[in-house]
């Protein structure tokens, strides 16, 4: 079976894309091929952050690989913190951190429209592919259900009542940003990777 490392070392997403590749690809972990340095990620974009990561695998150990890169697009606040989701309290701070200072930044404002973005950096024999997937919706006022992780709490999806954190995780990957990207890459691995020249 074709060996394909996917550049995290978070169990979660391991097991979720283990699940659904299982059969075609034999999916492997940064511990897997014992890559235990710190990937760097200084892009200013998530595009670039993803980029960064696959290729600094793809350099070292030439094997076929991926990685993704997620960020909060806030439109009132100018699309903030975007590709600094992750450190938007500051480093070292917790998602409990930066969920507070999304509501402290957000509070008395009418427009509450965001976006999650992911997008996946894959490459195959050298060649690069970008698949991107987005989740619309509203910045709630207040924390609600236990869930998910990240900015879960805080994030209701377009044309639903629940927040990303009240909702089941089944239903949350189908709709979420990073299920339509993975949804994307999958489509990819498995009607057209087969075809691809020199793979
Ligand atoms: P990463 O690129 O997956 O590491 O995500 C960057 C940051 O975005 C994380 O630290 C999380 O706080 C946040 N994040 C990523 N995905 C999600 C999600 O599905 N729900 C809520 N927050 C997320």
């Amino acid at each position: 079976m074709h060996q394909l490392v996917f550049a995290t070392n978070n169990e979660h997403k391991l097991r979720e894309l283990g699940e659904i590749l299982k059969g075609e690809f034999s999916l492997l972990s940064l511990n897997d091929i014992s890559c235990s340095e710190e990937i760097p990620e200084t892009g200013n974009t998530l595009e670039a952050n993803a980029s960064q990561k696959s290729f600094y695998i793809w350099d070292r150990y030439k094997i076929d690989c991926f990685s993704d890169d997620t960020g909060l697009e806030i439109a009132a606040l100018n699309n903030e913190p975007g590709v600094r989701s992750a450190r938007y309290a500051g480093e070292g701070r917790n998602s409990e951190d930066n969920v507070t200072k999304v509501l402290h930044a957000l509070q008395g404002e009418k427009n509450r429209k965001a976006c999650f973005r992911c997008v996946i950096s894959l490459i195959i024999n050298g060649k690069e592919y970008l698949f991107e997937g987005r989740a619309d919706g509203e910045i709630l006022t207040e924390r609600r259900g236990a869930a998910g992780f990240g900015y879960d709490p805080i994030f209701c999806p377009d044309g639903y009542s629940q927040s990303f954190a009240e909702m089941d995780s089944l239903v949350k990957n189908t709709l979420s940003h990073r299920g339509h990207a993975v949804q994307k890459l999958v489509r990819f691995l498995t009607d057209d990777y087969p075809y691809l020249p020199n793979r």
